[in-house]
């Protein structure tokens, strides 16, 4: 498997007036294609940080990320966010869909942002996601219909439609009950079954054990790695970084 993101020396620093935070201290990170990655660490760690630095959501303050061809690290925000709508999904803890959009809608958006686009086959598309995630039938309801485990779901939807290069989760089980937590970490694990790279930072170790390794983040810093496997090994190793 060849490297489809590679990290190395990652700095980020936030400046709030007088105050400065070096909220990532120097990660170096390898991501291969067709894996499923989980970056564990507690609150306030950087996990956020460092999924918004490998989906060119922000920009490093030094260091390097390379997603496929592209280095981020180079790019302006132009290029950015046309990087960002053809080879990044993001799912959110919150899954940030759009209100007084159907169901449908949502899912189609950032396929109908592309420059080249089949009305059609984006149609086609979005039904077979759908269909495929089990809320086929919910197409034309609103997100304020569906329950969180229904929304997150068209969450994943969206975040798959242009098929893209690096799926990136952000706490994708934070705001869902235990039942509708497993469904979606089983929907995120058979899509990379399917061959989806996927990068999920979470601080649940149930979530973190359904993926193929896991990254410890504490303080900024990347301090271990695991298998994953064992939700229990992973909650002590964690409750270790404190
Ligand atoms: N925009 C920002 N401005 C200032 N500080 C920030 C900003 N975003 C995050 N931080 C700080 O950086 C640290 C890491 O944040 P974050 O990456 O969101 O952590 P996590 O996702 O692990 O909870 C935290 O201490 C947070 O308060
Ligand atoms: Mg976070």
């Amino acid at each position: 498997m060849s490297a489809l993101v590679q990290i190395a020396d990652l700095k980020k620093v936030y400046q709030t007036g007088e105050v400065r935070f070096e909220a990532l201290k120097g990660v170096c990170l390898s991501v291969a294609a067709g894996d499923f990655i989980a970056i564990m660490g507690h609150s306030g760690s950087g996990k956020s940080t460092l999924l918004h630095l490998v989906g060119g959501l922000d920009r490093p303050n030094a260091g390097s990320v390379h997603v496929g061809d592209f280095a981020l690290h180079t790019m302006n925000e132009t290029a950015l966010a046309k990087f960002r709508r053809v080879h990044i999904g993001f799912i959110f803890q919150f899954f940030n869909l759009i209100d007084n959009l159907t169901v449908r809608a949502n899912v189609e958006l950032p396929a109908l942002l592309l420059e080249k686009k089949d009305k059609k086959a984006i149609r086609e598309r979005s039904k077979r996601l759908l269909e495929r995630l089990g809320i086929g039938g919910q197409s034309d309801k609103h997100p304020w219909e569906l329950s969180g485990g229904q929304q997150q779901r068209v969450a994943i939807a969206r975040a798959l439609i242009n098929t893209p290069t690096l799926l990136l989760a952000d706490e994708p089980t934070g705001n869902l009950d235990s039942a509708s937590s497993q469904e979606v970490l089983q929907i995120l694990s058979e899509f990379n079954e399917q061959g989806q790279t996927i990068l999920m930072v979470t601080h649940d170790p149930i979530a973190a054990a359904r993926a193929k390794c896991v990254l410890f983040i504490h303080d900024g810093c990347l301090v271990d790695s695991m298998p994953g496997g064992s939700a229990k090994k992973i909650a002590q190793r964690l409750a270790e970084l404190r």
